[in-house]
C-alpha cells in the first residue's frame, strides 16, 4: 500500500533478535545487551502472523536481521515458513556471517535469495578491535561458506569508519575483482549509544569516489546504493548515504523489532507494539503505521544522533 506521501510500502525487515555473537563498537555497548524477558519478545507463530498481515498489505520482500539473526535457535524455521506466505516474493538475510559454515546451504534450502554480509575490514588485529570479540577468519569462512551455497545475491556491508578503515577502501573493494559479490560501503549513522566515535570517524561516501576515481557508475538496481564498478570486476561497488543523501523520499520500508514494536522508521521514536494481536489486529496497526511513516528521518550528525532511542541492534541494520 501507499503512505501519505505517495511513496508504496512493499518491504519489511524483521529483526528476529537483539542478541549477537559480536559488539561492533559502532552497534551496542562493550557489555552486550541486557537480555529482555523472553515473554517480552515475539514468537515464531506472531512474527510469522506479522508477515501475512504485511503480505495482506502488499507487502512483497523481507529481509531478517537481528542483533544476529543466526544465533536464533529457531531461525531456520522462521525462514521458511516466511518464505511461503502468500505474496512474499523474496526473503532476504543480513548476517555477520560467522555461523555461515554451518547455516549458509540450510538457509538456502530453506529459502532465503539473498544474504548482505558484514565485513569491515580485511585485516585481522582490526576486526578484532572493531567487534571486540570476533576473528577474521571465522567471517572469511562464512563468506566462503555463503559463496558454495548457491545464493542470487550476496554483498558485503562495510561501515565507513573515519581513522579505522578509511585505508582500506581499495583492498577492500579489490574482493569484488575477484568474487561475484558486492560491497556496499555504508555511511555510518550515529545512533543513541555510539559513543565510541568522534566527530572524525564519520566520514561521508563521497571519500570512496575520491580514493577510487576508476570507478564507473551503474544502471541502479532498485536499491538504496548508488552503484559502480572497477573495469573488469565481476561484482558491483555500491554507496549507502542514510546521513549525507538520505534517500527517504524513495523509502519502502518498514520495520518490525524482535521485541513486537513496528517502526515507520529506523530512526524515529514512534514504535507501535503487536504483540500479542490476532491478524486482523496487527494488520490495522500495520496499515496506519504504513500510512503515517515520516517523510523524513531528520537531522543526523555527530550533535545530531539518531531519534530512535535504541541502538541498531536492536532496530535491524
Ligand atoms: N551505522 C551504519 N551501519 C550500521 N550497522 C550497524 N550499526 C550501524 C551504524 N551505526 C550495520 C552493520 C550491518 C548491518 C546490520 O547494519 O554493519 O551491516
Ligand atoms: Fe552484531 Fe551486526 Fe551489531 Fe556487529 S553490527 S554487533 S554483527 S548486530
Amino acid at each position: 500500500m501507499t503512505d501519505q506521501y505517495g511513496r508504496q510500502i512493499n518491504y519489511m525487515r524483521i529483526s528476529v533478535t537483539e542478541l549477537c555473537n559480536l559488539r561492533c563498537r559502532y552497534c551496542m555497548p562493550a557489555e552486550g545487551v541486557c537480555k529482555k524477558s523472553h515473554e517480552d519478545m515475539l514468537t515464531e507463530d506472531e512474527m510469522i502472523r506479522a508477515v501475512e498481515a504485511a503480505a495482506s498489505l502488499g507487502v512483497n520482500k523481507l529481509r531478517i536481521t537481528g542483533g544476529e539473526p543466526l544465533v536464533k535457535k529457531n531461525i531456520l524455521s522462521i525462514c521458511r515458513r516466511a518464505a511461503a506466505v502468500e505474496g512474499i516474493g523474496e526473503v532476504c538475510l543480513t548476517t555477520n556471517g560467522l555461523r555461515l559454515p554451518e547455516l549458509a546451504k540450510p538457509l538456502r534450502e530453506a529459502g532465503v535469495r539473498r544474504l548482505n554480509i558484514s565485513l569491515d575490514t580485511l585485516n585481522g588485529e582490526k576486526y578484532a578491535y572493531i567487534t571486540r570479540i570476533g576473528r577474521l577468519e571465522q567471517a572469511m569462512a562464512g563468506i566462503r561458506a555463503a559463496l558454495e551455497a548457491g545464493f542470487e545475491k550476496i554483498k558485503i556491508n562495510t561501515v565507513l569508519i573515519g581513522g579505522f578503515n578509511d585505508d582500506e577502501i581499495g583492498t577492500l573493494a579489490e574482493l569484488t575483482r575477484y568474487y561475484p559479490i558486492d560491497l556496499r560501503f555504508i555511511e555510518m549513522m550515529p545512533m543513541y549509544d555510539g559513543g565510541d566515535f568522534g566527530r572524525e570517524a564519520f566520514i561521508p561516501y563521497t571519500r570512496v569516489l575520491e580514493q577510487l576515481p576508476e570507478l564507473e557508475s551503474v544502471e541502479p538496481d532498485g536499491g538504496v546504493a548508488r552503484l559502480y564498478r572497477l573495469p573488469g570486476a565481476l561484482g558491483n561497488v555500491g554507496l549507502i548515504s542514510p546521513v549525507n543523501a538520505h534517500f527517504c523520499a524513495e523509502c519502502n520500508r518498514i520495520r518490525l523489532t524482535a521485541d513486537g514494536k513496528l517502526k515507520p522508521c529506523l530512526h524515529s521514536d514512534r514504535e507501535y507494539p503487536i504483540k500479542g494481536l490476532d491478524f486482523e489486529q496487527m494488520r490495522r496497526v500495520m496499515e496506519k503505521v504504513i500510512y503515517e511513516k515520516p517523510a523524513w528521518h531528520g537531522l543526523l550528525d555527530a550533535d545530531n544522533r539518531s531519534h530512535a532511542g535504541r541502538n541498531m541492534n536492536q532496530i535491524g541494520g
